[in-house]
């Protein structure tokens, strides 16, 4: 089973629509998926129980859910959807069982200064210096005409991590959380463009955890 965490401690940055998408990704490839919302907010977890009958299945993996509970689901992944302010030992903890984390960052002067000191942090865990847990941003909610989303641009590019993935503002998400889908779950002509932008990032993640 491999393990992606979704996390960064400012709220609103995109994380459950990371995790959300992602699982329903993973889960549309017929792989076993489960995804754990770590969040008291439950948003991933209201999403789930949204989620129409007949798409792929995604099972629902509870905050406190031990180690034999979890093998015997055989999961091929487990998406973990984290609390904004996740930190101290419980980050700790989720990051230590984590195969892979994904920090997405949206474009605000807020957003870079909560992720500035998070990337920080996450480069003095050993696993993450001795380049054995890699770490993907995200940039979210990107208008790529915009001054904000260059300067996101130029902060992620410094910041010693990979910018695997660009996604843009688009109303889909949004409704996509309403429905308890994904955009891999929309006709090709509304989400053909979100499509194309979660590719690096699919791809990255199948390169990271290949070997
Ligand atoms: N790329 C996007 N385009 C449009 N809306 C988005 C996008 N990403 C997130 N949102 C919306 O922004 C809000 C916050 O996103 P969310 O994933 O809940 O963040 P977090 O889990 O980090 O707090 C939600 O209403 C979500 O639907
Ligand atoms: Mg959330």
């Amino acid at each position: 089973m491999h393990t992606i965490l979704v996390t960064n401690p400012k709220g609103g940055a995109g994380k459950t629509t990371l995790a959300t998408n992602l699982a329903a990704w993973l889960a549309g490839r017929r792989q076993k998926v489960g995804l754990q919302d770590l969040d008291r907010q439950q948003s991933a977890t209201q999403w789930l129980k949204r989620r129409p009958e007949l798409f792929p299945t995604i099972t629902r993996v509870t905050r406190d859910e031990d180690r034999n509970a979890l093998r015997g689901l055989e999961l091929d992944w487990l998406v973990v959807d984290s609390p904004a302010g996740l930190h101290g030992e419980e980050l700790r903890d989720a990051v230590r069982r984590a195969d892979l984390l994904l920090v997405p960052v949206a474009p605000s002067a807020f957003d870079i200064d909560v992720t500035r000191d998070f990337l920080a942090l996450i480069a003095e865990y050993k696993a993450v210096r001795k380049g054995e847990l890699p770490v993907g941003l995200v940039g979210n909610r990107i208008d790529a005409r915009t001054l904000s989303a260059q300067e996101l641009e130029e902060f992620l590019a410094a910041s010693g991590f990979p910018l695997v993935a660009h996604l843009r503002d688009a109303q889909a998400y949004v409704h996509c959380a309403r429905d308890g889908i994904s955009v891999f779950e929309l006709p090709r002509s509304r989400a053909e463009q979100d499509w194309d932008q979660w590719r690096p990032l699919t791809r990255w993640i199948s390169r990271q955890l290949k070997h």
